[in-house]
C-alpha cells in the first residue's frame, strides 16, 4: 500500500472511523506531532484491526466474561511417567525409538515463545537473555541453544528453532543472538519473528490506552499469538520447505526443559489415541491449591482450565488413595504437528478466545499529554493462549513428567519461580542424574545438595549420557560445579 501522505490533519478516514468507534483520542495530540511522529501514529493506526475494537471493549473490557464451567468435566487422562504403572502401562520404548527416528530424519524443529513482557521479572531486555544457568549463569537463550547444538550433533541434521519474539523485544533479541554469534548455531537454522500485538485498554473507559503522543500503548497478544505469527511470518513455510513436521515448544523461561524430548515425541506422532496435532506435558500438582492450569476432559476433548476457573471444590478432590482428583497440572510444554498449526492459522473459521487481565500501565493523558503513573491497574491486557487449541484436536494427548526433571521456571524476581528456585531446581536435577552414575552428592539434613551443580548440555542431556562423562566419586558440601 503507498505510504498515506503525512498532512496537517490527521487522514480523514481514519480520524472519522476512530470517532465512530469511540477512539477519536488517538488523534488528540496530532497536530503538535511532527512529521515523523504523525507517520508513526498513522502507520499503528492503521495496523489495528480497528472493526474488531468495539467488540473487544464490548465484551472484555466493559465487562468481565465469565466462564462456564463445563457439565462433564472429568480429569484429562495421561501416560504416566512410570510406563509400568498399573493405572495406564504404556510401551516407553517404542515411544522412544519413534521419538528418535523423527529426530535423526530430519522432522523435529524447537520452537520457543519469547515474546512475553516479563513484567513480575522485572529485568531490563528480553527474558531469554536473563543469566540462569546455576553455576555459569548462562542466559536462558544459550541454555536452549546448546541442547539444540548437541541434538543436531547426535542427529547429524540441522535441528532449526524458530523463536517467537515480540515488536517490543525483537531487536534487542536479534542483537543479543549476533552478539553471542547465535551460540555457536548456524544462523540459518534460528529464524527469529515477531508476534501481533494488541491495544491495551483503559481498564476505566475502554478507549486505547496511550504509551506517548504518537504511540497507542499495545502489549503482545499473547503465546496464543504463536498460532498465526507462525503462519504469517514464513516460519511454516520454512518448515515445509526443510521438512519439518513436528514442533517441540516450550516457554522461554523454564531453564530445565528438554528442548527435544524424544518419547514425549513418539508419543505425540504414534500413539494410538494421539491424533499428532497437539500434544501436552504434565507435572503432578503438588497441592490443591497450586496455581497451574489443570488438563481436564470436557466432552471427549482434552483442555486446560485455568485454576482460577476450575472451583476449589473441585481441585481439593481426592481420590480414594489419597492423591488429587484434579492432579496434572500445565507446564506449557508441546508437541504440535506443523499441518495441525497451518490448519489453524488459515481456517478464516478457526480464532483462539481472548483472556483479559487487569495490569498497572504508565500512559499519557490524551488530553494534556501529561504522564500518568497509576498506583493500580489501569488497564485491560487482551490476550491469546495457545493451549486454548487443544480442544480443536480430533484428539490430543497428554503425558507426566518430572517437576525436577523440567520444571524451572523464572517468573518472579524473588521466591517460587524465581531465579533462586531456579538454581535450587538445576542443581537439584544434577544431583539425581549423577546418583543415577554412582556419584554421592553432600545433602543436607533436609535432603537438600548442599553445592551448586550445572550439567552442560554438551556433557548430558539426559542422565545415561553421564555414563560417558569424566566425573568424581564425590561432590563435597560448597562445591560449586559444571559437570
Ligand atoms: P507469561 O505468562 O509468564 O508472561 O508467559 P510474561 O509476559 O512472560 O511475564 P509477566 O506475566 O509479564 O511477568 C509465558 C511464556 O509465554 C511467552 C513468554 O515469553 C513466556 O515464554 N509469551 C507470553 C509470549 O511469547 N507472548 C506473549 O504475548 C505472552
Amino acid at each position: 500500500m503507498p505510504a498515506t501522505p503525512v498532512t496537517v490533519a490527521p487522514p480523514a478516514d481514519l480520524a472519522s472511523r476512530l470517532m465512530q468507534i469511540g477512539q477519536g483520542h488517538v488523534f488528540a495530540a496530532y497536530e503538535r506531532l511532527n512529521q515523523e511522529e504523525r507517520a508513526s501514529l498513522i502507520a499503528q493506526v492503521r495496523g489495528i484491526d480497528l472493526d474488531a475494537v468495539p467488540e473487544l471493549v464490548e465484551s472484555y473490557v466493559k465487562r468481565k466474561p465469565g466462564f462456564a464451567l463445563p457439565p462433564d468435566v472429568r480429569p484429562a487422562p495421561y501416560y504416566p511417567n512410570d510406563s509400568k504403572s498399573p493405572v495406564r502401562a504404556w510401551d516407553r520404548g517404542a515411544a522412544d525409538a519413534k521419538g528418535r527416528e523423527l529426530i535423526n530424519a530430519g522432522r523435529v524443529a524447537c520452537f520457543t515463545v519469547a515474546g512475553g513482557q516479563g513484567t513480575r521479572l522485572g529485568y531490563d531486555g528480553p527474558k531469554g537473555c536473563y543469566p540462569a544457568g546455576a553455576v555459569t549463569r548462562k542466559p536462558l537463550f544459550q541454555m536452549f541453544a546448546e541442547q539444540i547444538l548437541a541434538w543436531s550433533k547426535r542427529s547429524g541434521r540441522i535441528v532449526p528453532w524458530y523463536i517467537m519474539t515480540s515488536p517490543l523485544n525483537h531487536d534487542a533479541t536479534i542483537a543479543f543472538m549476533n552478539e553471542h554469534g547465535y551460540f555457536g548455531l548456524s544462523r540459518e537454522a534460528v529464524m527469529c519473528f515477531p508476534q501481533g500485538v494488541l491495544p491495551s485498554f483503559d481498564m476505566a473507559t475502554g478507549r486505547m490506552l496511550i504509551a506517548s503522543p504518537s504511540e497507542i500503548a499495545t502489549n503482545p497478544d499473547g503465546h496464543g499469538g504463536s498460532i498465526t505469527a507462525l503462519h504469517k511470518s514464513g516460519a511454516i513455510a520454512d518448515m515445509k520447505r526443510r521438512g519439518i513436521t513436528t514442533l517441540s515448544y516450550f516457554q522461554v523461561d523454564n531453564a530445565t526443559v528438554r528442548v527435544i524430548d524424544p518419547v514425549f515425541i513418539g508419543l505425540h506422532a504414534s500413539a494410538p489415541d494421539s491424533s499428532a496435532e497437539m500434544s501436552s506435558k504434565m507435572i503432578p500438582k503438588a497441592y490443591a491449591e497450586e496455581k497451574l492450569g489443570l488438563f481436564c476432559s470436557c466432552s471427549g476433548r482434552t483442555e486446560v482450565i485455568e485454576y482460577s476457573d476450575l472451583p476449589m471444590e473441585l481441585q481439593r478432590e481426592r481420590e480414594p488413595d489419597g492423591s488429587l482428583r484434579f492432579l496434572a497440572g500445565s507446564i506449557a510444554v508441546h508437541v504440535m504437528g506443523v499441518e495441525f498449526v497451518e490448519r489453524l492459522a488459515t481456517d478464516a473459521k478457526f480464532s483462539l478466545p481472548f483472556h483479559r487481565a487487569e495490569k498497572k500501565v504508565a500512559c499519557v493523558d490524551p488530553a494534556t499529554g501529561a504522564r500518568v503513573e497509576p498506583t493500580m491497574a489501569n488497564c485491560v491486557k487482551l490476550e491469546r493462549f495457545v493451549f486454548d487449541a487443544l480442544p480443536m484436536c480430533r484428539a490430543s494427548i497428554v503425558y507426566e513428567t518430572d517437576r525436577v526433571e523440567e520444571f524451572a521456571p523464572i517468573k518472579n524476581a524473588s521466591g517460587t519461580d524465581s531465579p533462586d528456585s531456579c538454581t535450587k531446581l538445576q542443581t537439584e536435577r544434577a544431583a539425581r542424574w549423577l546418583k543415577s552414575v554412582g556419584v554421592d552428592v553432600a545433602r543436607n539434613e533436609a535432603g537438600e545438595p548442599e553445592c551448586v551443580l550445572e550439567i552442560d548440555p554438551a556433557t548430558a542431556l539426559e542422565p545415561a549420557d553421564l555414563k560417558n562423562a569424566k566425573l568424581p566419586t564425590k561432590i563435597e558440601r560448597g562445591a560449586k560445579l559444571v559437570i
